[in-house]
């Protein structure tokens, strides 16, 4: 991405706490975020991944003005939207969710579905009816589809219909959040090729959320991988997926992405941890590194290593 140009979406220091334990004198705090920091271009598909509890959601769940962050800030543009979110840019970032069976109003039909956020954002009619008719095609299903309910499509297909209601308004990014996780993983492939196409046809960037390395890695320009709400490696995609730096990057690939494809599997198995304490201040990914040393048990910065940043005393 040219660096020159300016960032749509600029995330900086994001750190979010939740309280473990309260007592009548001590409080102790869990980090779901801790310092993100990260810029989204206009037309870029940036992936975030990382496994189950590393505040992926958080992340999506804060841009989105759904969550507060602690500290640190996001801008869309010159607009700071972190400490309250501007309704008037609701229809310039939209979002989708991973299961279409809860984020979809039963008892709306297609159509309902869709020109919801038109009607809210006041258009006349006449538009509604035009934009809902080029929504539903730009995600490749027929007309005769909006006269259906949630109940009568296959899991594909109103994953389809959610993203049409999340282009409807012409958005200058889409949060994903894990889209495709729901699905069976041949239905997964068309939901990516889809969002690479409206990428591509109509400019729309995309946060894309994911716990799987290798959907992430098949769609995104820039990839930033995520460890217990750290960002432990961020950089082009290719790149980071030909050389990956940090240990954690080198064993999600290492095991997701083997020669033979029929050998991938998703995540490595979760060991126990024994660094999970508030107290360990060391680095994250301690206890499941081959790498580490004494240095490790203080927490290392997030370097740049040419055109990546890394968080690792191995650079
Ligand atoms: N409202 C909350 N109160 C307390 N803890 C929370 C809250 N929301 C999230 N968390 C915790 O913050 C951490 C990050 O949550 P988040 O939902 O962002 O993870 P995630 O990476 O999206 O996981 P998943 O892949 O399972 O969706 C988790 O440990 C979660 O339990
Ligand atoms: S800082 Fe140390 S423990 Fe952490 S990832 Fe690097 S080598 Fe491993
Ligand atoms: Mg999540």
């Amino acid at each position: 991405m040219d660096s020159s140009s300016k960032s749509l979406l600029k995330v900086s220091d994001l750190t979010k706490k939740y309280i473990t334990k309260k007592s009548f004198l001590n409080k102790e705090y869990f980090h779901a975020l801790d310092k993100v920091s990260f810029e989204v271009y206009p037309s870029e598909i940036v992936g975030v991944v990382g496994e189950s509890g590393s505040g992926k959601s958080t992340i999506g769940r804060i841009i989105l003005g759904l969550a507060k962050p602690d500290s640190g800030s996001v801008y869309f543009g010159d607009i700071e939207i972190s400490k309250r979110f501007p309704e008037e840019l609701r229809k310039d970032i939209s979002v989708v969710f991973q299961d279409p069976r809860t984020s979809l109003n039963p008892r709306f039909s297609v159509y309902d579905v869709i020109s919801e956020p038109l009607i809210v954002n006041n258009f006349p009619k006449g538009e509604i009816k035009e934009r809902v008719l080029e929504a539903i095609r730009m995600v490749q299903l027929d007309e005769s589809f909006l006269e259906r309910y949630p109940h009568q499509l296959s899991g594909g297909q109103r994953q389809r219909v959610a993203i049409a209601r999340a282009i409807v308004l012409n958005p200058k990014l889409i949060v994903a959040d894990e889209p495709t996780s729901a699905l069976d993983v041949s239905i997964q492939l068309q939901i990516v090729n889809l969002i690479k196409e409206l990428n591509r046809l109509k400019s729309i960037a995309f946060l894309f959320i994911s716990h799987d390395i290798n959907v992430v890695a098949n769609l995104s320009n820039r990839l930033i991988v995520l460890y217990r709400g750290k960002i432990m490696e961020q950089g082009d995609t290719l790149s980071v997926i030909k050389d990956p730096k940090h240990p954690y990057t080198k064993l999600l690939l290492s095991s997701v992405l083997p020669s033979n494809p029929r050998e991938r599997k998703s995540f490595p198995e979760i060991v126990e941890d024994n660094n999970s304490s508030p107290k360990f201040n060391g680095c994250e990914f301690y206890d499941r590194c081959s790498f580490k040393s004494q240095v490790c048990l203080e927490k290392p910065n997030l370097k740049k290593v040419g055109s990546r940043e890394v968080y690792c005393h191995l650079y």
